[in-house]
């Protein structure tokens, strides 16, 4: 029986996360550390007679302490997890994104947790012009997210190599599934589009529409941060991408949902946004290799997924 605590676990990644850890064998116990900041109760609505949820700040280090007691495995998703904001307003995700993750570190240290998993950003990567982006290259991050989100690796192997606390941190990429929040100005893509599709109502590109991601539904990242929880060897203290691989421009993402759906609707487009990348995509290599990365949805089979899942959730 392990002890698991998800930060962030009340979030779209997160609570996903925090549905595989209960599916898996062994009558595991997993609680949730979430101050519910961009993340929702309702995410977790049919588990929360099985997760402890802490409603605790990351920044709160006494609290942290307290939550992450008996803990066998912390996955840290708690973040302000966006470009925009942190230009906008870069003192709580600047608080949020580093001075907590140093506090979920050292609480974790302190409680002899096993193992760290941290979710990690592709923004890192910046424009470096290279495609695919593999681990080793320089980072270049492009907005305070990116600076806060690359610091946190740094902390994660500084923790590993200093304290022997074991980490591994993966980088996602632009992951999109259910539950992805659409109501916020710092939305993701994908959602938006969900949302614009359903309502049968123009989306807004920023830029041309052109720039490409790489679009990896949820359940592959839950997926993958469970392999990292239990790999070994190269594995600690290491990065790793946590893409699906491929590439794919905003405009022939719309395209598919169209088809999807059979209709026909253009897109606005405005004008780029500041800190945003121009093209994505992993490599997987090292996470093929070290931690059994194995992606399963393909991106049309992902978004069929994710527009079932919203128009079911609208009519709940
Ligand atoms: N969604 C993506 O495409 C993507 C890409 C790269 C990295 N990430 C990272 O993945 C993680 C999860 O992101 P998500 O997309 O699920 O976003 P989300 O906003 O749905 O989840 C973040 C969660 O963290 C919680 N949180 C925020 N501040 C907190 C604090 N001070 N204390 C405790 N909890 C706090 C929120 O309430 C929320 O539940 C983040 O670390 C993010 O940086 C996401």
């Amino acid at each position: 029986m392990k002890r698991y605590v998800v930060t962030g676990g009340a979030g779209f990644i997160g609570s996903c996360l925090v549905r595989e850890l209960l599916a898996l064998p062994g009558g595991n116990q997993v609680a949730v550390v979430d101050n519910l900041l961009t993340g929702h109760r309702k995410n977790l609505d049919e588990v929360k007679d099985r997760v402890t949820f802490h409603e605790v700040d990351i920044c709160d280090l006494a609290g942290v302490r307290k939550a992450l007691q008996g803990a066998d495995t912390v996955f840290h998703l708690a973040a302000i997890p966006s470009v925009p904001r942190s230009i906008n307003d870069p003192v709580p995700s600047h608080e949020v994104n580093i001075n907590g993750t140093f506090n979920v570190l050292s609480a974790a240290k302190e409680n002899n947790v096993r193992r760290v998993v941290y979710a990690a950003s592709s923004s890192a990567y910046g424009d470096t012009l290279v495609l695919p982006k593999v681990e080793d290259m320089q980072p270049k991050p492009k907005s305070p997210y990116a600076a806060q989100k690359l610091m946190g690796e740094y902390y994660c192997s500084v923790f590993t190599s200093c304290f022997g606390l074991e980490t591994v941190a993966l980088r996602f990429f632009n992951v999109y599934g259910p539950r992805q929040d659409p109501n916020s100005p710092y939305s993701g893509v994908l959602s938006l589009f969900m949302k614009h599709l359903i309502a049968r109502t123009q989306p807004t590109i920023h830029g041309d529409g052109e720039q490409t991601r790489d679009f990896t539904y949820v359940e592959d990242v839950a997926g993958l941060l469970i392999k990292a929880s239990e790999a070994q060897g190269a594995a600690i203290g290491n990065t790793y991408n946590a893409g699906n691989g491929n590439r794919y421009s905003l405009n022939m993402v719309w395209d598919t949902l169209q088809k999807i759906e059979g209709v026909s609707i253009t897109p606005n487009y405005g004008d780029s946004r500041a800190g945003d990348v121009r093209d994505s995509q992993a490599s997987t290599e090292a996470a093929v290799r070290d931690l059994g990365h194995a992606p399963r949805f393909t991106l049309e089979e992902g978004l069929r997924r994710t527009l079932a899942w919203y128009k079911s959730d609208l009519q709940a």
